[in-house]
């Protein structure tokens, strides 16, 4: 089964990459060596956010059991631009696939930074803009905002000629606004969804369980919603979508396809099984040829009725 594909222009040899934030490739290096080089889970790589000052994330707890999923408020903590492209940088770019950084800032400016710098590093093939994370408030504005969302598109295409990603929040009524407001500004590609906001509730102490209060909800809870999201969304643009929530398996993998995504990325099953993208590009081919498609494109261009 021919899976091969392209993603605004970085040709993959599958269609599985990973969400951000959600797989140590640098870690699954020191714990695999290169067996995990021989075989590794995802066609691209997809960084946890970098933003520009250093940052603790969120207190305890970070991350909640759910039915069917989990709610995570990590808060992005990450070791910052500076640090980020003299130590992980380097070692990520000779990952055996292409890398994708994603960044997010809470302004313009700091994107401008962002981009320049991780822009000018050789290796990278793309770079994949958070204007989603529920867990930082300045991290959502503009992503909720398709005016805000075009204006910073149209102050950053022109620092680079590397894909724009744009990754969008399902927490807005019409999403689709958002990603046309993306692709006006010039994105190459928009990834969707990111967590949806959520809590849990401790009786026994009266308060959130989570340290922050509350979260983003990820997992096969929230399938349904962003198959439904990224079957409007693939509708409404005519740029690439990388579709993604509650992705466990080749089948739940086809269903995004179907739904109009070009490629996909496993998030929350990462945390259950390291190998889940292995799991999910073998299955993805094998149900592929159970419903007679000759390719991966073949699916790609089919359309639901
Ligand atoms: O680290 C984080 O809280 C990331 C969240 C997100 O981007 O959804």
């Amino acid at each position: 089964m021919d899976i091969s594909t392209d993603l605004c222009g970085i040709a993959l040899d599958g269609p599985v990459l990973n969400g951000s934030g959600t797989y140590d490739a640098l870690a699954a290096r020191r714990a695999f060596g290169e067996a995990l080089d021989r075989d590794f889970p995802f066609s691209a790589f997809v960084s946890k956010t970098i933003t520009g000052p250093p940052r603790d994330g969120n207190p305890p707890h970070r991350l909640w059991e759910t039915p069917s999923g989990m709610i995570n408020s990590i808060g992005l903590p990450n070791p910052g631009l500076e640090s980020f492209v003299s130590g992980d940088l380097p070692q990520l770019v000779g990952l055996p696939v292409p890398l994708i950084v994603s960044v997010m800032a809470d302004s313009v400016e700091g994107f401008v930074t962002l981009i320049e710098a991780v822009a000018a590093v050789e290796g990278v093939a793309g770079i994949e803009l958070n204007v989603s994370c529920p867990n930082v408030h300045s991290g959502l504005i503009v992503g909720e905002q398709p005016t805000e969302t075009e204006a910073l598109m149209k102050a950053l295409r022109p620092l680079t000629s590397l894909p724009l990603i744009v990754k969008l929040t399902p927490n807005v009524a019409n999403p689709e606004n958002v990603a046309l407001a993306a692709e006006a500004g010039g994105a190459d590609a928009v990834s969707l969804i990111n967590t949806l906001k959520a809590t849990a509730i401790d009786p026994d102490r009266n308060r959130p369980w989570l340290g922050a209060g509350g979260g983003g909800l990820s997992g096969p809870a929230i399938r349904p919603i962003a198959l439904a999201q990224v079957r409007i969304v693939s509708a409404a643009v005519t740029i690439p979508v990388v579709g993604m929530g509650g992705i466990t398996d080749g089948e739940s993998a086809l269903e995004f396809i179907l739904a109009g995504a070009r490629v996909v990325a496993v998030g929350t099953e990462n945390f259950r099984d390291p190998a889940a993208g292995i799991a999910v590009r073998n299955g993805l081919s094998a149900a592929l040829e159970r419903r007679g498609f000759a390719s991966l494109a073949e699916a790609q261009a089919s359309t639901l009725s």
